[in-house]
Parts: structure tokens; C-alpha cells; sequence
């Protein structure tokens, strides 16, 4: 395979036409046979994978080049998700406000040519694949969630996505009740996840205020999860938080999946929690 058959494969996977703005073909590569992945690989990383004899390293988040510099545009994704939950349109997309100015900001400060750089000087193809494998791992917590029943308490929540997901069980985090008492009923439950990165307060904050009981991330600041606790908490609105390394292996596994089916050697670093 080369690397765009690769990126090819990831996008058809998670369901999605062209190629999100926050993933990227480095530097690209025919003939790809044994590939290292993880979920930061930089500079380092790619020295390894060089001296290791890797025809292929693929980041899971951005390392530089576009991916890192458009970061802000998969934040959108969250306008669309909170929409389709009830959210209106004008609430929501004030809801990442914030969230877009961090990101470009931080983007523009950013070295966005460091780790691309050494993969050029190494001669090492090099991609990334962030919100294609996320969009995965979403579908795989929707289908468990979209099972539970709304009368269901958060801790029996927590049990069925431990049970029907094995990264929940095999990574060394738990699932986290953040906000809300484990005995509270789950009610109307969205996993907002596969949009960049989590919404924080105002995202939560702006599903608990449309008809949501329980917002589900795979991570969430200290700051933002103290803030929704403080506000939310009492009345009785729930916040579960994954974990963000077992929650990306879910998105990742079934791509390492069918890398290993095509006959690519493929091995797993930096987080990676086997399935
Ligand atoms: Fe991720
Ligand atoms: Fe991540």
C-alpha cells in the first residue's frame, strides 16, 4: 500500500468522504510494508522508526504542517453534533467560540516544521490520521451508548462500556463520573467526541441546557470539569469521562485491524491500549 491508499482506508472506515483538516500525509511513501503507530510520534520517534527499519510512521494526533495549522476547522465538528442533540444553531457555534481562538492561536505560535522536517532529512514517510480514527472510536461509543437505556445509572453505564469494549477494561485509567452521582439515571445521553478535542464548560454547558442529562468525553481540563460540577452537579446533569488514551485506542484498533488484514506489519507505541 502507499500512503494515500492508507489515508483511503482510514476515511472509508470512519464513514467520512475527504480528508479532515487536522491529518495529514507528511511526507509520502509507496510500497509501505511495516509500520509504526502511536498516538504522538516526533522527532524522536521517527529517528526509531528509521534505525528500526519502518517503511512508515503514523501519528494518530498532529505533528506540524496543515493538520496542526487548520486544527481550529475539526473544532466545527461540534457545532454539527450539538445541532443533531437540539442545540440551536447560534448557541452552539457560540459554544466553541473560545475553543476556535485557543486553537488558532496556539497554531499560529506553533513550530508546525519540526517533526516534518527530520522525517525529510530521515527520507521516512510520515502521516497523520487524527479525526478519521476518532470518528471511529465516536461509532463504536454511540453503538453502546444508543443500547443503554435512558433509566439506566450512570455506574451501569460505566459497567456496559466496560463490558462491551475491551480498551475500557485493559487500559490502566477508569471511566470517570466527573460530574453527577453514580446512582443518577443517565437520562439523554450524547458522546460528543471526534471534533479535535473536547468542548469544555461551554460545550457541556450548552448540551445540558437543551434536554441533555449526561455528556460523555474522553477528556476534559480540571479547570472545565470543576466549573461543570460547581454549576451542574445539582441539577442533577452528569458528565462521564472516558479516558482520553483507552478512548483514542478505540478509534485506533479496528485501523490497526485492518492494516494487519491487508498483510502490513504494524506495531503499536505511545499509548496504544490492545483491543
Ligand atoms: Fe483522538
Ligand atoms: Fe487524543
Amino acid at each position: 500500500m502507499n500512503t494515500e491508499e492508507i489515508m483511503a482506508l482510514a476515511l472509508r472506515l470512519a464513514g467520512l468522504s475527504e480528508v479532515p483538516a487536522d491529518s495529514q500525509i507528511y511526507y509520502p511513501g509507496e510500497r509501505i510494508k511495516k509500520i509504526l503507530i502511536g498516538l504522538d510520534l516526533g522527532s524522536a520517534e521517527l529517528q526509531l522508526a528509521k534505525s528500526l527499519g519502518f517503511d512508515l510512521a503514523i501519528a494518530h494526533h498532529p505533528q506540524g504542517g496543515r493538520a496542526s495549522l487548520n486544527f481550529a476547522e475539526v473544532l466545527k465538528n461540534h457545532i454539527r453534533q450539538m445541532v443533531q442533540a437540539g442545540v440551536p444553531r447560534e448557541i452552539a457555534e457560540a459554544a466553541i467560540q473560545e475553543r476556535l481562538f485557543e486553537a488558532r492561536v496556539s497554531a499560529h505560535m506553533s513550530n508546525y516544521d519540526h517533526a516534518l522536517s527530520i522525517a525529510r532529512l530521515l527520507g521516512l514517510p510520515f502521516m497523520n490520521i487524527h479525526t478519521p480514527l476518532d470518528e471511529i472510536g465516536r461509532q463504536r461509543l454511540a453503538e453502546v451508548v444508543g443500547r443503554a437505556h435512558p433509566e439506566l445509572s450512570l455506574l451501569e453505564l460505566v459497567g456496559l462500556l466496560k463490558e462491551s469494549l475491551p480498551e475500557f477494561r485493559h487500559a490502566q485509567t477508569e471511566i470517570d463520573i466527573r460530574v453527577g452521582q453514580p446512582q443518577n439515571m443517565i437520562g439523554r445521553t450524547v458522546v460528543s467526541h471526534g471534533a479535535g478535542t473536547n468542548g469544555g464548560y461551554p460545550v457541556a454547558k450548552a448540551y445540558f441546557e437543551h434536554g441533555v442529562d449526561t455528556v460523555i468525553y474522553i477528556h476534559c481540563s480540571p479547570g472545565d470539569s470543576k466549573r461543570l460540577r460547581e454549576e451542574f452537579q445539582e441539577k442533577g446533569k452528569n458528565l462521564i469521562v472516558t479516558g482520553h488514551i483507552a478512548s483514542d485506542s478505540l478509534g485506533i484498533n479496528p485501523f490497526i485491524a485492518e492494516l494487519l488484514r491487508r498483510g502490513l506489519e504494524v506495531v503499536p507505541i505511545s499509548g496504544i491500549v490492545p483491543g
